[in-house]
């Protein structure tokens, strides 16, 4: 079966993180993704944080698989040349530059639009567009800071925390991939493009939504049961910074396992719900707390339940944490191991669904990156290479009609 996307084209004006993990999402699905980058250069992940000399960095190769790259001085007239007549036969166009970079290189969206009116631009910003940091440049952490993961995560006495997990960049990409394929079925309807916008602040504060549920329970009633300042601690008017405390109606906490004392990921998560209560009891041999009324509702565990926590660690504490999951899973207890990037990378289940990949890449050889998380019945998702530097540059100028002749100008208008 063909790709389910294949057909579809698009200029990958992107660079970094946010805009990339768009791209790449649609490439894996089968999009022709061409990747423009400055010549010489390229995007700048190429060789930020290299682990091997002169090689593409891995933070490039793991978000640019599945592309083409040609690389085109779009501020000279021969670049914006290339670019013109690419956009008049390409159905997307996805940049993630600082704002107004695309309008001062003469792209507006009403040029754009004039050029190809089935056109659709997507754009990922840091801010959207007429907010009051609207002209500011964003980086991932800014984005976590702005859209209010920073100030809720981390512990009640240590200072605004970001997340490892991309929540500014990659996540915003995500977002924006489901604004391009909305907009591509609108535009099977109705023939027209459209512009398609992002911003980095807003796709975080998306993920935070519970924390703004939060915020207007605590204006209304003054504490949060499930956080951890419950029932011993202070709550201000802000909502506090809840450590690793399960945010829905179930607590939880990250508790220590056999071996934490030297391994750092020696632990599991595990959550405490509520119909769950007798097998827990039962996993953990207190089987005399099933029914005792002082522990058997939620409301009663809830003043002790760190007292339970520690009730619960003494019964970990001769177990590993993979262990510990396998007997809590006959429970049917919500509870996983945490698990360390290495284990991770190793993670035979990972490997086999496709997640955890292994891919070839010209000049660095076999790498691992992380592969679709979306699996489809009638689709199989194969993870290529990123491509090197301009490496589909004269493939891509002979396909919109440049010459032998006009290619070999073009790349001395714009040698480096
Ligand atoms: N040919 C010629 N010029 C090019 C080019 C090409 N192929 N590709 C980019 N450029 C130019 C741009 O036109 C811009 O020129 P100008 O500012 O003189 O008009 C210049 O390169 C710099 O682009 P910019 O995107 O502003 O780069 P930066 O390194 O200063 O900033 C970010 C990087 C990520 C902070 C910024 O792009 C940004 O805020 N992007 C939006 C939010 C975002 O996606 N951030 C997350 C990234 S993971």
């Amino acid at each position: 079966m063909s790709k389910p996307l294949e057909g579809i084209k698009i200029i990958d004006f992107t660079h970094v993180q946010a805009g990339p993990a768009c791209t790449q999402l649609l490439a894996w699905f089968g999009a022709d993704v061409i990747k423009v980058e400055r010549p010489g250069s390229g995007d700048v992940t190429r060789s930020q944080l290299r682990d091997i000399p002169d090689v593409d960095a891995l933070y490039f190769t793991m978000l640019n698989s599945n592309k083409r790259s040609l690389t085109l001085d779009t501020k000279k007239p021969e670049g914006k040349e290339v670019l013109t007549k690419l956009i008049k036969e390409s159905d997307v166009l996805v940049e993630n530059f600082g704002p107004g970079a695309l309008d001062r290189m003469g792209f507006t969206w009403e040029h754009i639009r004039e050029l190809n009116p089935g056109m659709i631009v997507a754009s990922v910003k840091g801010f959207s567009d007429g907010h009051h940091y609207e002209d500011l440049k964003v980086y991932e952490n800014v984005a976590q800071c702005a859209g209010g993961a920073a100030s809720t995560t981390g512990f009640d006495d240590g200072p605004p925390t970001v997340s490892a997990a991309a929540l500014g960049d990659s996540n915003t990409g995500m977002h924006l991939a489901i604004g391009i394929l909305t907009a591509l079925h609108a535009r099977n309807k109705t023939g027209k493009g459209q512009k398609v916008a992002v911003s980095m602040q807003d796709s975080v504060l998306n993920l935070c939504r519970v924390k703004l549920r939060d915020q207007q329970r605590l204006d209304r009633i003054g504490y949060l049961e499930e956080y951890p300042q419950y029932p011993h601690g202070k709550f201000s008017d802000v909502v506090p910074r809840g450590g690793n405390a399960g945010g829905g109606g179930q607590p939880g906490w990250v508790l220590k396992c056999k071996g934490w004392e030297t391994d750092p990921n020696a632990y599991i998560y595990f959550t405490i719900q509520g119909h769950a209560w007798a097998p827990i009891c039962k996993a953990i041999g207190k089987e005399e707390w099933t029914n005792d009324p002082a522990y058997m509702t939620a409301q009663a565990r809830q003043d002790k339940i760190f007292d339970i926590f520690a009730v619960i660690e003494d019964w970990l504490k001769d177990k590993t944490k993979f262990e510990a999951v396998d007997i809590l899973r006959k429970f049917d207890i919500p509870c996983a191991p945490v698990m360390s990037m290495k284990e991770i990378a190793n993670d035979p289940s990972l490997r086999a669904s496709g997640t955890i990949t292994e891919v070839d890449h010209k000049a660095r050889g076999k790498y691992l990156t992380v592969g679709s998380p979306i699996k489809f019945s009638e689709t199989t998702v194969e993870i290529t290479g990123s491509p090197l530097l301009g490496e589909h540059t004269d493939e891509v100028l002979a396909s919109l009609g440049y010459s032998a002749q006009q290619i070999a100008a073009l790349h001395a208008a714009q040698a480096v």
